[in-house]
């Protein structure tokens, strides 16, 4: 990771903590705020916030507007994870070097710390402050709704559990389907983020946020067989023995990291028309596959 790079991301990381922090319940006023806050403010990359601020510096919106759309995006990613931790997904005890929420609390309280981050992340956007006027609030929470739902990560997860058991192994067609609703669709809605706020085309972003999706699976995919336990502050060896449907399970681990790079300089080179101020997002690519958290 470069020096210019780290402090970028670190910044970012500050700057998306403290309005989390802003953001969410106080500890006292519900129940349910403490395992909330657990949730989202232990750890984590911050890798979709950055890319929402990122793709918005591009087109010069305000860092305090973004920072709405990047709030919101870690609250529906930090839902996700409570869910998929949960013992009828992928029954994980650990995450973020923590425990996981339904470990530390309950079940029951797993189950509603999601609702409440996911109802959060909406309540986030309808703020005066999150867009410069009420059509581009209103692109920005369908299209966040659309990436989080029924024909989006929501999808995505529902054929990560249905693959656990078909018969047949999926074909790379459809484990590229498959990652490409998991994860790529939130990471999709980051990326962005930033033309949505400003009012632009999409053009280039969509195709480099759809690469770097499948490279950053990948590499979540490649740190479950070869990643450190310390270091990702999860469990790990967990896919295969889960019956995982990944790239690694189809390509093998030497073609997936192949496949990766490709994907992450596919990814940078989509940005060219922006030049120079889309270093950061260059940047980010080539830290997805070189991660080792
Ligand atoms: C983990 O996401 C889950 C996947 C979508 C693969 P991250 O690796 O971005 O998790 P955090 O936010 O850094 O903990
Ligand atoms: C999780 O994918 C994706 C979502 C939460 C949408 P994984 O199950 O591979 O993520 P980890 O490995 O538990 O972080
Ligand atoms: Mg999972
Ligand atoms: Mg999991
Ligand atoms: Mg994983």
């Amino acid at each position: 990771m470069s020096n210019d790079f780290a402090s970028q991301l670190a910044h970012a990381v500050g700057l998306v903590e403290a309005k989390l922090n802003s953001l969410l319940p106080t500890a006292t006023s519900s129940p349910i705020a403490p395992p909330m806050r657990h949730a989202i403010l232990n750890g984590g990359k911050r890798l979709r916030a950055f890319l929402v601020l990122q793709t918005a510096y591009l087109f010069d919106v305000e860092v305090g507007q973004a920072l709405y759309s990047a709030s919101a995006i870690e609250c529906i990613h930090a839902y996700s994870l409570v869910h998929d931790d949960l013992p009828c997904m992928d029954d994980d005890d650990l995450r973020r070097g923590q425990p996981t929420v339904h470990v530390k609390w309950d079940e029951a309280t797993a189950v509603l710390v999601g609702d409440a981050l996911q109802t959060l992340a909406f309540e986030i956007m309808t703020n005066e402050a999150a867009a410069q006027n009420d059509t581009i609030r209103i692109k920005l929470i369908s299209s966040l709704a659309r990436a989080s739902g029924a024909n989006g990560m929501v999808l995505g997860q529902a054929q990560d559990i249905a693959a656990e058991t078909t018969a047949l192994p999926l074909t790379l067609d459809q484990i590229t389907n498959l990652q490409t609703n998991k994860t790529g669709a939130l990471i999709r809605w980051s990326a962005e983020a930033g033309a949505i706020l400003a009012n632009q085309p999409k053009s280039a972003l969509s195709e480099y946020a759809n690469a770097l999706g499948l490279a950053f699976q990948i590499q979540d995919d490649i740190l479950d067989i070869e990643g450190d336990a310390q270091k990702t502050g999860k469990r790990l060896q967990k896919d295969a023995d889960a019956g995982k449907a990944t790239f690694v399970s189809i390509l093998g681990m030497g073609a997936a990291k192949a496949r990766a790079k490709l994907l992450v300089e596919q990814a940078q080179d989509v940005l060219s028309p922006y030049g120079i101020k889309a270093a950061p997002l260059r940047a980010v690519a080539q830290y997805v596959i070189e991660r080792n958290k």
